[in-house]
């Protein structure tokens, strides 16, 4: 029997879905709208969910009182109101790590991943009302 935890966290950030692998015109026809060079906000909403054995002391898999200042440090701290293009390392342009939210979710699977107090099974990330994305930690071994 597996038990997991589901926790939601919100940041606002702005990006510009462009690579310097593709031309100007390539950029556009791939990323369209998501490729002005002025960049685009979205109000992001993450699930980080997390799997361990219940504690019998005290009945939780892991206390939100932990797993909370563990992610306001490492994302909502470095991602918030932030654009991702030039005030994340990850994306910073010598990475040429487009700041899809596909990627989003690697970036922050990886600097989740080392919670030392409950199994990290998955991000999940909000981009918009239509879009989520998320990442499982068996899909990110080649990251
Ligand atoms: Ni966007």
């Amino acid at each position: 029997m597996k038990v997991s935890l589901t926790r939601r966290y919100r940041f606002a950030a702005s990006h510009r879905l462009h690579t310097p692998r593709l031309s100007e015109s390539e950029n556009q026809r791939v990323y369209g709208k998501c490729s002005n060079p002025y960049g685009h906000g979205h109000n992001y909403s993450v699930e980080v969910t997390v799997s361990g054995p219940i504690d019998p002391a005290t009945g939780m898999i892991a206390n939100l009182a932990q797993l909370d200042p563990y992610v306001e440090t490492r994302i909502l701290e470095a991602f918030d109101q932030k654009y991702l293009n030039e005030q994340v390392p990850e994306f910073a342009p010598e990475k040429s790590l487009v700041p899809t939210t596909e990627n989003l979710c690697r970036v922050i699977f990886q600097r989740l991943k080392g919670f030392p107090l409950a199994h990290l099974d998955r991000v999940r990330i909000e981009e918009t009302s239509n879009n989520s994305f998320e990442i499982e930690e068996s899909l990110d071994a080649a990251a």
